[in-house]
């Protein structure tokens, strides 16, 4: 007797994939969208090439994207060209119940949240291991002159936490903007807005990981039935 075909989960990388798809649906086609960086995105993007004779083009919030982007003959502008875009979509270390997120694992947390600042609406792209309740899980990443990296990881362990210096091989990581990034454990963000009010001050920091004032609108959150989508 044959035993039905139980279909074999997705794995992260094929999430990836059907979220970056589910993202096309809220490109504008005639304008310019903003895109973020991450393998999500890059998913996102070589999707967004099965259409770019239908946008005006992108803004990027990397190197690296930016690259891929023209790879796949999608013409990139420069932020300060565009006023405003109507939507930026992007991925996320995490992101909670509200649409809040830590970014910056892949280190363009900065341009990440220029982009995001300047577009009406941030679609959020998430395998569902990412959803959590309380931001905090994931080191949060924070951009910093180098100078004040020593201070800012000081200020960190006085608040609980354990802070490192992203390296990469053997030397400090040097982001797209010349800067390093600080990597904090052990802490919960429960108050996410009042948090990067606060970090965001600090002398030194360029850009602190949370977006809470660049929370998303929406998260395409890939799951093991489908693409969930959540409206926050
Ligand atoms: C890069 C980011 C990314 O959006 C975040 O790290 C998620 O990346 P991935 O899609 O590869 O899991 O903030 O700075």
């Amino acid at each position: 007797m044959s035993h039905p075909q139980t279909a074999a989960p997705l794995t992260q990388d094929e999430l990836k994939t059907l979220v970056g798809q589910a993202a096309l649906q809220y490109v504008v086609p005639g304008e310019v969208v903003g895109v973020g960086t991450g393998s999500t995105v890059n998913k996102f993007i070589d999707a967004l090439a099965t259409m770019k004779d239908q946008i005006k083009g992108a803004v990027s919030s990397s190197v690296a994207s930016t690259e891929r982007l023209q790879a796949l003959g999608i013409p990139v502008f420069e932020a300060a060209e565009v006023e405003s875009l109507s939507v930026y979509i992007d991925g996320a270390d995490e992101i909670d119940h509200q649409g809040h997120m830590v970014k910056g694992g892949g280190a363009a947390l900065t341009r990440e949240k220029i982009v995001a600042a300047q577009s009406k609406m941030f679609v959020c792209i998430a395998d569902e291991s990412k959803l959590v309740d309380v931001l905090g899980a994931f080191p949060l990443p924070v951009e910093v002159i180098p100078m004040a990296a020593a201070r800012v990881m000081r200020q960190f362990a006085a608040m609980g936490g354990s802070a490192k210096l992203r390296l990469k091989d053997g030397q400090p990581l040097v982001t797209d903007n010349g800067q390093h990034i600080v990597d904090v454990t052990g802490l919960k963000i429960s108050k996410p807005l009042q948090f990067e009010t606060e970090v965001s001050q600090w002398p030194g920091v360029v850009t602190v990981g949370v977006f809470a004032h660049q929370k998303a609108q929406v998260c395409l959150l890939g799951t093991s039935t489908g693409v969930k989508t959540l409206k926050f």
